[in-house]
């Protein structure tokens, strides 16, 4: 098995830690000027997002209420919304402004099955914010509400996000080359 170390070596730094709150820093404005009213309802994708929200939510200006949720994917191949859920958001949300707060859009499969529960349960607005944003060669079946950072369509990892279950304690976000 190739050690941790040989791993990092075959990395690059695609976003340096100052650049990554540069980016929540940013967003965190653009959050505050466009959604209204006074209550938010915040729920953190676990795991990925722990990070990502633990640095953006101090920077809201509203009365926040927040919850986590967590779905996984059933297997690596199986698409149109099949996710299992981990911890499903409850019914505090319903008639709230939700902000559902995610580490990374890829293909967008988990995040359409997150917001449909969300707005099953009642939701007036679902509003979705991540970290980075995965360039595809397609048209992704959603966009998100905010986001903070584009990444090539490669795996990256740290800041939250994992490599095989690792790395999520990176202060950078690396990229495999
Ligand atoms: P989606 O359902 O295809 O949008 O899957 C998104 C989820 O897959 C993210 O919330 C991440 O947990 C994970 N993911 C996608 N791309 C990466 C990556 O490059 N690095 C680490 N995790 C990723
Ligand atoms: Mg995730």
């Amino acid at each position: 098995m190739q050690s941790y170390k040989s791993i990092l070596k075959e990395t690059s730094i695609l976003y340096s830690n100052e650049e990554i709150h540069k980016g929540i820093k940013n967003i965190a404005e653009e959050i505050n000027q466009a959604i209204q009213g006074e209550f938010l309802y915040v729920l953190t994708v676990m795991n990925g997002a722990l990070f990502f929200s633990a640095h953006l939510i101090p920077l809201l200006n509203y009365k926040i209420y927040q919850d986590y949720i967590h779905a996984t994917r059933y297997g690596e191949k199986i698409h149109g919304g099949l996710v299992k859920w981990i911890k499903e958001p409850t019914d505090v949300i319903r008639d709230q402004n939700v902000l559902i707060i995610d580490d990374i859009l890829d293909e967008g499969i988990t995040l359409v099955e997150i917001i449909h529960q969300c707005k099953a349960i009642g939701a007036r607005n679902v509003f979705y914010a991540v970290l980075f944003d995965k360039l595809l060669d397609r048209e992704k079946i959603i966009k998100p509400t905010f986001s903070a950072l584009n990444v090539p369509n490669k795996f990256v990892f740290g800041f939250g996000l994992d490599y095989k279950g690792f790395g999520r304690n990176l202060s950078d976000l690396h990229v495999i080359n």
